[in-house]
């Protein structure tokens, strides 16, 4: 079957390459010139792991091609998948600029029956507007059906989540375009994948349901470890034992500086608008959000309230991105750390083994380090912002060896703290306590 992917960010990158690899021949689509042409020559302009790899293999088998020329795309497919991006615009509502103009293309085009599947998370309704979009711009009349087929997948592990998905969403009223999507998901049949079928509408709400179902995970894990901080327990040992209840599981109960990323502020504030649209006062969502930025914050207030006021004293932060694995800043807990620091007049040094290239984009005032030592060097205290392996596997000793003074914030529990107390670091958590060494 011929499809295509408009729109060549994460998601439909990932997702037109994913569907290549399961026999579909497929045309990934995107107006930035540039980004088409890198693509062509099989450079991927994303970090992802496995990505290349397959992107090369499916280009060498001659089933994923990458143009910059819609029109064609849309002539030669007869699903049209569409990845553009929806940013949030304010007070958390969604900015459909570029599907809507997709949608006006797509009319323009359609010569002869098509399915358009929306894989770009939407607000409820906008299958409905999208519809009337392409209508209103057809030449001649012409049938098609739009899908709401929503995608979950996450950075860091984008592959595999596309290849084995714990479920596909097909919303649609068409039975005819309902065959067609089961056909091109087939493949998955042998993982034995549940696929859910129901409304647009439905499916629409699904992907923001379940964001901020896992975001709301976070939030309420983060509050347990600010409690457990307090009357000195250990939130690890409590989630572990919560998520051995079945109907917990143990899964996003991880603390920390936060959640970040490109969907959950996104999507958990778009379900607010939402509501508010609806005249519907959905508490929990602005709750949510309120707990992950005090969360944030807070980063920098626990460091000067335990190690002492950070204004002219150097500080070391491992880890950029949002969370590993990802080349990806936006929104990180790192961002909001530095700007705190900033507040507190401290000086700073950053070290990512991947987001150097996307912070430097977006970062000033900082020092930008080659690796873990050269930021801790002279620190007075390091900040472990972001979970990556390269941190864990770091020799403490040596750390400690340049560092001013022995300190380290483990805002993502990576390190052993018995450990850390017997190399004589000061440490802090987030929900496991803390430690003064002995000068
Ligand atoms: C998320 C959803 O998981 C995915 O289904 C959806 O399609 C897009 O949004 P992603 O943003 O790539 O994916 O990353 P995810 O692994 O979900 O992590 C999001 C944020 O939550 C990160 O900042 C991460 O560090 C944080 N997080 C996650 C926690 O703080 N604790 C956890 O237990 C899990």
């Amino acid at each position: 079957m011929n499809i295509c992917m408009v729109g060549m960010g994460y998601v439909g990158l990932v997702a037109g390459t994913g569907l290549a690899d399961f026999g579909m021949n497929v045309i990934c689509v995107d107006n930035d010139t540039e980004k088409v042409e890198t693509l062509k020559r099989g450079d991927v302009p994303i970090y992802e792991i496995g990505l290349a790899e397959l992107i090369r293999r499916n280009m060498a088998q001659d089933r994923l091609h990458f143009s910059a020329d819609l029109g064609d795309a849309i002539d030669k497919s007869l699903v049209v998948f569409i990845a553009v991006g929806t940013p949030e615009a304010e007070d958390g509502k969604v900015d459909l600029g570029y599907f809507r103009q997709l949608g006006v293309e797509i009319g323009r085009a359609m010569k002869e029956y098509k399915v358009i599947a929306i894989k770009s998370t939407v607000p409820v309704g906008s299958a409905k507007l999208l519809e009337k979009i392409i209508r209103e711009n057809q030449t001649s009349e012409v049938e098609f059906d739009v899908v709401s087929n929503p995608e979950f997948l996450r950075e860091g592990s984008a592959v595999q989540d596309f290849t084995h998905p714990d479920r596909v969403i097909l919303g649609t009223s068409s039975a005819r375009a309902l065959a067609i999507m089961k056909d091109i998901y087939r493949p998955l049949y042998l993982l034995e994948t549940p696929i859910v079928t129901t409304t647009n509408e439905t499916a629409e709400l699904i992907k923001y349901a379940s964001n901020t179902m896992l975001a709301l995970r976070i939030s309420f894990i983060n509050e347990i470890a600010n409690l457990c901080d307090k009357v000195g327990a250990d939130v690890y040992d409590v989630a572990r034992a919560i998520g051995k209840d079945k109907r917990i599981g143990p899964k996003f109960l991880h603390p920390g500086p936060g959640f970040g990323g490109s969907c959950f502020p996104k999507d958990v504030n778009a379900i607010n608008w939402l509501a508010k649209e609806n005249n519907y006062n959905f508490r929990l969502a602005k709750a949510i959000m309120e707990i992950n930025e005090q969360q944030k914050r807070s980063v920098v207030e626990r460091a000067e309230g335990f190690f002492g006021k950070l204004q002219g004293k150097k500080v070391a932060l491992l880890g950029l991105a949002f969370k590993q694995n990802t080349d990806d800043i936006r929104e990180a807990p790192a961002l909001t750390v530095i700007e705190r620091l900033k507040e507190a007049r401290a000086e700073i040094s950053v070290y990512d083994p991947i987001a150097m290239k996307s912070a430097r984009k977006v970062l000033s005032d900082v020092r930008f380090c080659k690796d873990s030592f050269e930021a801790c060097c002279d620190a007075h205290l390091a900040i472990v912002v972001t979970e990556w392996n390269e941190f864990r596997n770091l020799n403490l000793a040596d750390i400690k060896a340049v560092m001013a003074e022995p300190c380290i914030f483990d805002t993502r529990d990576i390190y052993d703290l018995n450990q850390l107390r017997e190399l004589g670091f000061s440490y802090l958590t987030i929900g496991r306590g803390s430690y003064k060494a002995e000068k």
